[in-house]
């Protein structure tokens, strides 16, 4: 039945389900929303506490506490979750009427807070951080199945509590957690799979689209709170508490050893890709599980790619977020392209390349490791060393799709692109379009198609002052990856033909008569070559058949 995975100590419990009702119903009687929070902190206090910078929240709150009793009960729930501040237990028996400051201790959201360790004296701190978290309509999910208001539960942050965080941290919702749920191609799947599970982010979005969930981790503490969440939040998610293997299955385990032998319509995972110098006689609990897969360089993302593909159904998809190394007087792309088997799609898209330097840096500060100088100065030198042993001159960090081919079909997607600027979020939908559009092209004669431009793109044409024509004319598009295309004649010619009413053969059998017929000139290199590009921006989305 895989839901129970043993008792965890110093996790949430999840075995008592009056609690988390009460706790459920309370929250919701205060308001304790995405928008209750917002609402109750101001634009740019909240806007801070996304940054994870507490100081306007904690002044925001403080007016707050002394204020209408509504916004005092939301306001001790803030400042002891969100902002780690003890608070007093009659106040939080006033904020929290149902399950009350001993229901809960009971739960492990909070204890005595010391010296004073009885809490019948009268303070209690926050465990854990447990805060609001949601989505509307389609926005974040791209389901377009509704909506949902949950509370996640997960340890405190870095910047909540005082040291280094402990190595078997329980990671809450991050930068990255959310880009792979807005990277993720969303469509109606019977099981999906969410392997390095943390405290279920994934999972949650999951739900909302898949008959059955597989979460995973090596972390029975990360599996604890993924529990908890799941039944806090049961009925959002719906999910029967009653029969929550109906739904979702928790495994025990590493990477795809508790799946060996199963297959899945779509698997996603933000792994722990972190790159982190080996030492000799290092145990697993000195790493970071929340980010440290305990292998050398990448090799984490590069097993995962591919080994990936052996746990997908026909047509099953999987999606990831990895960092890959590149050696120096090397093209970033070629560590992922020899990973990637040639016998599934693969697009990797790099979104950002540091140097070690950056990366160690980026790392250290994450666990809290820079609060101690020697102890930083040796970690630090020990990422440089490690990327030295290996010839490292950059970190990528992107993003990765894998399919494995529907029954019988060959694999028509291979790409591996840099995009550095802003893009569209959710970018997931406008993936899902990429990925139909190249099964598209793959399955139809592109010279017999008629073509419009998609609504989303316009065209700039700069030259120089007094010139009788553009040097260069580019093509934009405005949604999803927001790629710029640089035009030859031809293709701006084309492009501006393209209002459905001849097809791409008719066009470009009109271009060459105009263009064509000088010395050296070669029909069908011409037709071949414009054919490819006008086949690279039906790929991209700038042209859509009519
Ligand atoms: C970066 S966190 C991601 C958490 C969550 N899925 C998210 O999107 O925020 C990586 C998770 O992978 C788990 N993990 C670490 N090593 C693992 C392994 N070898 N197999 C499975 N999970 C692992 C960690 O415990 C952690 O929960």
């Amino acid at each position: 039945m895989h839901f129970t995975v043993g008792n965890t100590s110093d996790a949430p419990r999840s075995d008592l389900p009056e609690l988390l009702s009460a706790l459920a119903a309370d929250l919701r009687g205060i308001g304790y929303t995405v928008d209750g929070v917002a609402g109750l902190l101001g634009e740019s206090a909240h806007a801070a506490l996304s940054r994870d910078q507490l100081i306007p929240a904690l002044i925001a709150t403080e007016a707050a506490a002394d204020g209408d009793p509504d916004a005092a009960a939301l306001a001790a729930v803030v400042r002891l979750w969100l902002l780690a501040v003890p608070q007093r237990t009659d106040v939080l028996d006033a904020a929290l009427p149902g399950i009350r400051t001993e229901g809960l201790l009971a739960l492990g959201l909070v204890e005595p807070e010391p010296p004073q360790s009885d809490p019948a004296a009268g303070i209690v701190r926050a465990k854990a951080d447990l805060r609001p978290y949601g989505w509307g309509g389609n926005a974040s999910t791209g389901t377009g199945s509704g909506s949902a208001d949950l509370w996640v539960a997960s340890d405190l942050a870095a910047h909540q509590q005082p040291g280094v965080l402990r190595h078997d941290h329980v990671l809450g919702i991050g930068q990255a957690s959310t880009t792979l749920v807005q990277t993720t191609i969303r469509r109606e799947v019977a099981r999906a799979l969410d392997l390095g599970t943390g405290c279920g982010i994934q999972s949650f979005h999951l739900l909302n689209h898949a008959d059955h969930v597989t979460a995973t981790d090596i972390s029975a503490r990360a599996l604890a709170f993924t529990r908890f969440n799941l039944l806090l939040n049961a009925e959002a998610l719906r999910i029967d508490p009653a029969r929550p293997e109906d739904r979702v299955s928790l495994r025990l385990g590493s990477l795809l050893e508790p799946v060996a032998a199963e297959t899945f319509d779509l698997v996603v995972s933000n792994p722990p890709f972190v790159i982190t110098p080996r030492s000799p006689g290092e145990a697993a609990g000195d790493q970071f599980t929340y980010r440290d897969g305990g292998l050398p360089g990448d090799d984490i993302v590069a097993s995962l790619v591919r080994e990936l593909p052996s746990v997908l159904a026909p047509d099953g998809t999987a999606q990831l977020l990895g960092n890959w190394e590149v050696v120096a007087g090397t093209e970033w792309r070629e560590r992922p392209q020899s990973w990637a088997g040639p016998d599934v799609d693969a697009w990797f898209i790099q979104r950002e390349l540091v140097g070690p330097e950056q990366y160690a840096e980026t790392w250290l500060q994450d666990a809290s490791e820079s609060r101690d100088r020697q102890h930083y100065q040796d970690a630090y030198a020990a990422y440089l060393d490690d990327f030295a042993s290996r010839n490292v001159a950059g970190i990528g960090f992107g993003m990765i799709f894998l399919r494995r081919p529907a029954a019988g079909a060959r694999p028509v997607i291979s790409r591996f692109e840099e995009i550095t600027y802003p893009i569209e979020q959710p970018v997931g939908p406008h993936l899902g379009a990429a990925v139909e559009r190249a099964d598209w092209l793959a399955a139809n004669d592109l010279a017999a198609t008629h073509l419009l431009v998609a609504e989303d793109v316009t065209e700039e044409r700069h030259q120089r002052p007094g010139a009788e024509h553009p040097g260069v004319i580019l093509l934009r598009q405005g949604a999803g990856l927001r790629r710029t295309n640089l035009l030859s004649t031809e293709l701006a010619g084309f492009v501006s033909a393209c209002d459905g009413d001849l097809s791409v053969g008719q066009i470009i059998g009109a271009l060459e008569a105009l263009l064509g017929g000088g010395d050296g000139f070669d029909g069908e290199t011409f037709r071949d070559g414009l054919l490819a590009e006008v086949g690279n921006l039906v790929r991209d989305g700038f042209l859509l058949p009519a």
